[in-house]
């Protein structure tokens, strides 16, 4: 958490002191700082210099409009799963030749505004959807560019919910389908099969499961090549992984290397898809001790962030880290404690077990590696409000999402007709009176 340190003894993102922030703003809230954002940007883009490379930020992982912006600024694309992601991308200022369309379940309405934006690329990741595609192209009289998605069959060593690289999973054509598909590709007016795509997983902390996928994925693109087809791109992904407890993850350089030692040779424009490597780490999210409480078995530190805020750890047993907002005295006795939320869950965990310096009622936590799979994933569940996002830019911030309030949050419910008939009713015999 190299853009949030302690300062006059008190956890800052850059040169804004979060004790502040929390009293302004109230918790729980996202803090995201600009500088790793752009730090984090910067050193990846760098590491696939003099390769004719794209950076499409995967917006998935953190969608907020002022983090997509950051990136477009800086000359990314995005990666974009669903209309509502691509209508996000376009509204923080993406170029729609920047912006792939990836996903196992593209809808005929998705491919119609992705067409219609004409983005860089489809991913494909199946025949029918190939044929639906083919489809909807012709009717907007256009030729969608296209890359299939293979299924290498590469163990990514993850977590089992994000591998996808296996043929056990959902994502992707596997090898000698894509052969197949192919063929049937250069024979639908309506596709330009342009290249191949990969993704087998996220949070990959090894580098061979990338560099066997990435080799397997340019083998084929050679014969692909040799056999006429127009294969000019090869997009290898997101899924680099970052330390959130004490992962060894590849440094990018030797990611990067994986990348180009697969390519080496083949005149073809790469695309690159980071999503938690550039904004894990740029994020915390801010939270506040409700209550201290002492089980006969363990001792809760009960805060008012929620399951519903941060998933990643009731979901996948995440590991999460967290820093006291107030710097601990130097030798300070550390103490067990689970750190938990108040939704009516006991699998509401921020972290179990965890050793931390004594923490009291009323004080400040940062959950660290937040920038990632947070606010994305959060849910209003125990009709929980939607958590503030503030970007921290050196000494200044910005609200980029504000605390959704009591009346947004039920304002889309409706009564239906027969509901609201006993009042209305009511108010009739009323008025007869
Ligand atoms: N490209 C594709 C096709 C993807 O499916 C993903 C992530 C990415 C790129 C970006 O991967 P990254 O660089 O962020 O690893 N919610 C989970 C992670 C799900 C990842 C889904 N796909 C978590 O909190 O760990």
């Amino acid at each position: 958490m190299t853009a949030f340190a302690y300062r006059n003894g008190a956890l800052h993102a850059e040169g804004v002191s979060l004790v502040r922030l929390a009293d302004r703003i109230g918790t729980p809230a996202y803090v995201y700082s600009n500088r790793a954002l752009v730090e984090r940007y910067r050193a990846f883009a760098t590491a696939f210099a003099g390769l004719d490379a794209l950076v499409c930020y995967s917006v998935k992982a953190n969608s907020n409009l002022a983090v997509i912006a950051t990136f477009a600024r800086l000359g990314a694309g995005a990666d974009v799963v669903s209309q509502g992601e691509l209508f996000r991308a376009r509204a923080a200022g993406v170029p729609a030749n920047r912006i792939v369309f990836a996903g196992v379940g593209k809808t005929e309405a998705e491919m119609e505004a992705g067409l219609k934006a004409r983005i860089l690329q489809f991913n494909v990741e199946s025949e029918n959807e190939l044929r639906l595609l083919a489809r909807v192209a012709s009717q907007l009289k256009r030729r969608a560019p296209v890359a299939m998605r293979i299924n290498p069959d590469v163990d990514a060593r993850t977590h089992a919910k994000i591998s996808t690289g296996k043929s056990e999973n959902k994502f992707g054509i596997e090898i000698p389908r894509a052969r197949e598909l192919a063929r049937l590709a250069a024979t639908l007016p309506g596709i330009d099969l342009q290249g191949l795509a990969v993704h087998i997983g996220s949070q990959l902390t090894s580098v061979e499961p990338f560099a066997a996928a990435f080799a397997r994925m340019a083998e084929l693109a050679r014969e692909l090549i040799a056999a006429g087809h127009g294969i000019r791109r090869l997009d290898m992904g997101g899924g680099l992984g970052i330390v959130y407890d004490r992962e060894t993850p590849p440094d990018l350089a030797s990611y990067a290397r994986a990348v180009r030692d697969a390519v080496d040779g083949l005149p073809i424009q790469i695309v690159l898809e980071p999503g938690r490597y550039l904004v894990a780490e740029a994020g915390i999210l801010l939270s506040r001790v409700i209550y201290m409480k002492e089980g006969t078995a363990k001792r809760f530190a009960i805060v008012d962030a929620a399951m519903n805020d941060l998933i990643r750890p009731a979901l996948y047993d995440a590991y999460q880290p967290i820093l006291p907002v107030a710097r601990p005295r130097p030798g300070a006795n550390l103490a067990t404690v689970d750190v938990v939320g108040p939704v009516c869950e006991t699998g509401d965990v921020i972290a179990p077990g965890r050793a931390l310096p004594p923490l009291d009622d009323g004080d400040l936590i940062a959950i660290g590696g937040a920038g990632a799979y947070g606010a994305v994933m959060s849910s209003t569940y125990n009709t929980r409000p939607l958590a503030p996002e503030i970007l921290v830019d050196g000494a200044r911030y910005a609200v980029v999402r504000p605390r959704q309030d009591y009346a947004e949050l039920i304002g889309r419910d409706r009564l239906a007709p027969w509901l609201k008939a006993p009042a209305a009713a009511k108010r009739k015999t009323k008025k007869k009176k």
